[in-house]
């Protein structure tokens, strides 16, 4: 969702703020922010829109300040404008937050009865606007934040700068906030994510939730306490020393971070492997072997489901265990059947995921193990789970995923195969090693997708279809479409169109239809339907075979030969490369697609 910095140090904040604002300006997009201390008093500078028209005003104006926090908005309450930019501020404290405080509402009905004056529509004001209203009462900054957090009910974090310090304020519910420092600059730092601090904070601290952070910097030393919300001392944090490096914050020749990412899979792939079945993750991964819990349930939202889809096929298909799989909104409100024995297994390429967490907790509240398939170490899921399973993808920028998803179903697949006890049977790596040089050949010969995208990107609608480990194919292929080229696309089982959605194809409508070796012939036939009804058909499948050539319009050939269980991924990229050439030759803000952000960290 939304990103946050915050800096206090001897050097200009405006500086290490809007380059830690670029690097999350991914995760959310409608307007920016910056408030700087400056002369005693709190400016605010915030724009609507992306975060080059925030950097021009700032370029105008040239301003110097010890103290600053800024924001880059994914808007919850209250339309895009410059007002309901963040920070929020008046003449005492100025806030940025990340989240929704759920009872603004009525908290704001009250304020303004007792007189209190709201110059925005946001839910966030109503927290700066209870912190001015406790402070003007006891003049103590930490307990008017106390007091502020606890009236407030969601999930939330909030970064707090006021007029009478130069200290940095911070705490949070349930959302992620990090806090850094360097010893040697004296220079202290917040933020959303601890990619915005690679290169600042050498040292940083995850607080657990309504832990008060308070950043001080003097002229000898930086401080950072910790207080439990009756400001007593807190030991509620984590400590870390921040090891990320910077080579993947730019596109290199790339035109887009997608097309980037979609690149890095082939070398990732192997990499993964390499780690899990020869390096440091093996020991992991022997620890499942003949694993056997009663059952699994796996969660996780938009492209990490259908990871979960991908993977209840290999424990079922493979370790015949059975795995529900559900989108975690969903699985957090159904009142789910919770069994001793069994486990709950959580997707999620930024550990981030609002609603994923929330499943995370029902799971250990219910007493069974938790386990993750999760991108960023340190992330909260990645804290809260008994076991975690690294994807190793880096850092993934582009709103659309696309590495993190090949690198969740992978790692699945390779937790799938140690707990069967085959991870040294050499088809494993062989297949790894075919799918990584065949996704590999796709990336340097992407012409003929690109023609065909050329040919059906203005059509009307388009229905994604697969049969068996391809229906999740099909899902995430129509997800990622419509999420950067902003067409109506849904993925359907191939057998499923006749019982309804058959009755949308005309000639505006292409059908995408993934066909692979398995149950040819009976996906054949569902082509045909379509077909008949004059939809437009773009076949994805075996390569080199004349019927599909002939019953289709359009046809992506692939070589499935030697991925029994791997191909799902390979015709994934092939989508993933279709979409990306859709949305170019729409002209779509590809990294930064409309009203999405990268991380959902609300429900
Ligand atoms: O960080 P997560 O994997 O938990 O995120 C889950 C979804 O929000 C994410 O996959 C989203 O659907 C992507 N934009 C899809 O490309």
């Amino acid at each position: 969702m939304c990103g946050i910095v915050g800096y206090s140090g001897p050097g200009n904040s405006v500086g290490p703020i809007i380059e830690g604002l670029s690097r999350l300006e991914y995760r959310g997009y409608d307007s920016a922010g910056i408030c700087l201390k400056i002369n005693d008093e709190l400016q605010i500078i915030k724009k609507e829109g992306k975060l080059d028209n925030l950097k021009a005003l700032i370029n105008e104006q040239k301003p110097f300040s010890h103290t600053g926090i800024g924001h880059t908005r994914w808007a919850t309450h209250g339309g895009v404008t410059t007002d309901n930019a963040h920070p929020h501020g008046n003449e005492l404290f100025a806030v940025v937050h990340n989240g929704i405080i759920e009872n603004a509402g009525t908290l704001k009905k009250e304020l303004q009865a007792e007189g209190f004056v709201f110059k925005s529509q946001t839910d966030s004001e109503v927290f700066l606007v209870l912190l001015t209203k406790f402070y003007k009462q006891n003049n103590n900054t930490l307990q008017s934040i106390a007091k502020a957090f606890n009236t407030i009910t969601g999930n939330s974090a909030f970064v707090i700068i006021e007029k009478a310090s130069d200290k940095l304020y911070c705490l949070k519910r349930s959302a992620p906030l990090v806090v850094g420092d360097n010893k040697e600059t004296r220079e202290a730092f917040v933020s959303s994510d601890p990619f915005a601090l690679i290169g600042f904070a050498p040292r940083i601290y995850f607080p657990q939730d309504a832990v008060i952070c308070e950043s001080i910097v003097t002229d000898i030393d930086v401080k950072i306490n910790f207080y439990e919300l009756d400001l007593s001392p807190s030991e509620r944090y984590k400590f870390q020393s921040n090891a990320m490096t910077m080579d993947s914050t730019t596109k290199g020749p790339y035109e887009h971070f997608m097309l980037k990412e979609i690149h890095e899979q082939p070398s990732l792939i192997e990499k993964l492997a390499a780690y899990y079945i020869k390096n440091q993750g093996r020991q992991i991964l022997d620890s499942l072997k003949s694993y056997r819990p009663t059952g699994w349930h796996l969660t996780a939202c938009g492209t990490a489901w259908h990871a979960g889809l991908v993977i209840k096929n290999y424990l079922e298909q493979i370790n015949r265990q059975s795995a529900s799989v559900d989108i975690a909104s969903e699985f957090r409100y159904k009142n789910p059947i919770l069994n001793k024995g069994e486990i709950g297994l959580f997707i999620s390429q930024s550990g981030e995921t609002a609603d994923t967490l929330a499943c995370q907790e029902l799971c250990k509240e219910n007493g069974i193990q938790s386990f993750s398939i999760v991108n960023v170490e340190g992330s909260t899921l990645f804290r809260n789970c008994d076991q975690n399973f690294l994807i190793h993808a880096g850092v993934e920028i582009g709103v659309a995923s696309t590495k993190a998803f090949s690198l969740q179903v992978l790692t699945g697949y390779l937790m799938s195969r140690a707990m069967e006890g085959t991870l040294d049977d050499p088809s494993l790596f062989k297949e790894i090693k075919l799918l990584s040089n065949r996704i590999g050949e796709l990336c340097s010969n992407v012409e003929s997708i690109k023609e065909v995208a050329s040919e059906i990107y203005n059509k009307k609608g388009f229905i994604f279809t697969g049969r068996g480990k391809y229906f999740p194919i099909a899902l995430e292929g129509a997800l990622k479409l419509k999420e950067i080229a902003y067409v109506h696309a849904e993925g359907y089982a191939a057998g499923e169109l006749k019982h309804g959605p058959i009755a949308l194809i005309d000639e505006q409508i292409v059908n995408i239809a993934i066909v692979g070796p398995e149950l040819f012939e009976k996906t054949i036939s569902n082509i045909e339907e379509v077909k008949a009804r004059k939809g437009v058909i773009v076949i994805v499948g075996p390569k080199g075979s004349s019927e599909l050539e002939h019953l289709s319009d359009y046809y992506i050939g692939l070589d499935f030969e030697g991925l029994p269980n791997l191909s799902p991924l390979y015709v994934n990229v092939a989508l993933q490369f279709l979409a990306y050439h859709i949305a170019s030759l729409k002209g779509t803000d590809i990294d930064k697609p409309r009203n999405l952000a990268k991380s959902v960290t609300v429900e």
